[in-house]
């Protein structure tokens, strides 16, 4: 005999029409149940979990619609494909059967190719599904796997990276406090000690940062209002703008105006930008300009400086990762190159937009728009 191509329940009350749809489902290699009634075809289909169920729609007793809700409601026979059989003369709402779950009808008396073909190709479609439905769980399975191990690895690299660099500060501090008549030569090897291992734990910040804003998991929105956002994170840019000698000036038209969004990423994209405009501004130089605006369906930010300017063909090119632009007064200044990749980012997830204007010699606005909550 051979081998079956998978097993169908018969439901129907005519015996005759039973033995009919068994030979010619048997012919083909279908291995084939049969119930004369909902009540046993229901506990059946739970008992041997057929890979397909035809099924009678008039039958004395619960019907074939009844019958397929019953099927549709346990967990166990739920997504076994039911098609319906309706006699031409049935009036029958052919639509109802559908919304119970049903994926086909088929007429009597019967043709027996179209039976066989519709009962085909139910079969592989429903295969298919299946087969899709198991990849995406393995991949989902994997996605997770993969996204814990990352921050596992962020969790682990944050404490392990920065603590030997918190040490070799401290150490330097601590050389220069126990020797007060140190040479010159020792006193500048201690400096750049100092100055690489600033920068190497911004850059481990950054990048640590970055990776985790990237994931896009654990943004924390909430409603927060324009005023409150921009007068916590401009003070604090104030502080670094005057120790250089820069006043910042700032306008707000915003009302009491709200917005959806992290506040703590959000400050960081302010850190960001008005930390750029006080580093590329020259020492006393002129005031920058922090300004918000109500706009139709967002709010708009604008960080003005009046600094050393960025050169147009590198304008398309500062928001990328470790860009920095290689003139002699920009690399005069310490920095990751990382600030606006990590502000594009987090405005990026805010579903808002960033544009920047810049002129060597005159200075440069960057403006970011969030979305009206
Ligand atoms: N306000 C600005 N004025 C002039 N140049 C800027 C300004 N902001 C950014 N840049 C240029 O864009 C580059 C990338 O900026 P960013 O990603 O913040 O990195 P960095 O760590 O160097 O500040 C900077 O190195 C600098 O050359
Ligand atoms: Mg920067």
């Amino acid at each position: 005999m051979a081998v079956s191509i998978g097993s169908i329940l018969i439901v129907d009350d005519v015996p005759i029409n039973l033995s009919v749809l068994m030979q010619l489902l048997g012919s083909v290699g279908y291995k084939v149940l049969v119930a004369t009634d909902g009540e046993s075809a229901v506990q059946q289909a739970e008992y041997a979990i057929p890979d397909m169920i035809l099924l009678d729609v008039m039958m004395p007793g619960i019907d074939g619609f009844e019958t397929c809700r019953r099927l549709k409601a346990s967990p166990i026979t739920r997504d076994i494909p039911v098609i319906f059989m309706t006699a031409l003369s049935d009036t029958i709402d052919k639509v109802y059967g559908f919304q119970l779950g049903a994926v086909d009808y088929v007429t009597k008396p019967l043709q027996h190719e179209e039976v066989i073909a519709r009962v085909n190709a139910h079969l592989t479609l429903h295969r298919q599904k299946q087969e899709i439905e198991q990849l995406r769980q393995q991949e989902r399975l994997h996605y997770e796997r993969l996204s814990q191990l990352k921050d596992q690895m962020l969790h682990t690299a944050s404490h392990d990276l920065k603590n030997p660099l918190a040490v070799i500060t401290t150490a330097v501090e601590l050389l220069r406090r126990y020797n007060p008549s140190l040479d010159e030569r020792t006193k500048e090897k201690l400096n750049q000690i100092e100055v690489s291992t600033a920068y190497m734990r911004d850059l481990i910040v950054n990048l640590l940062d970055l990776a985790r804003i990237e994931t896009g998991v654990g943004l924390q929105k909430q409603k927060i209002l324009v005023k409150q956002l921009l007068e916590t994170n401009v003070a604090q840019a104030v502080i670094l703008a005057h120790e250089k000698g820069i006043a910042v000036q700032s306008q707000y038209l915003v009302n009491d105006m709200t917005i959806y969004c992290d506040p703590l990423l959000i400050g960081q994209v302010f850190q960001n930008l008005i930390s750029n405009a006080v580093k590329y501004t020259p020492q006393g130089g002129a005031p920058i300009q922090v300004s918000a605006e109500k706009r139709e369906t967002e709010v708009s930010f604008n960080i003005m400086d009046h600094g050393i300017g960025i050169p147009e063909s590198d304008i398309p090119h500062v928001f990328d990762k470790f860009f920095r632009v290689n003139t002699i007064e920009h690399r005069t200044v310490a920095g990751t190159g990382l600030g606006l990749s990590i502000v594009r980012e987090i405005v990026q997830q805010h579903g808002g937009s960033l544009h920047v204007e810049s002129q060597v010699g005159i200075g440069s606005t960057f403006s970011f728009s969030l979305p009206r909550s």
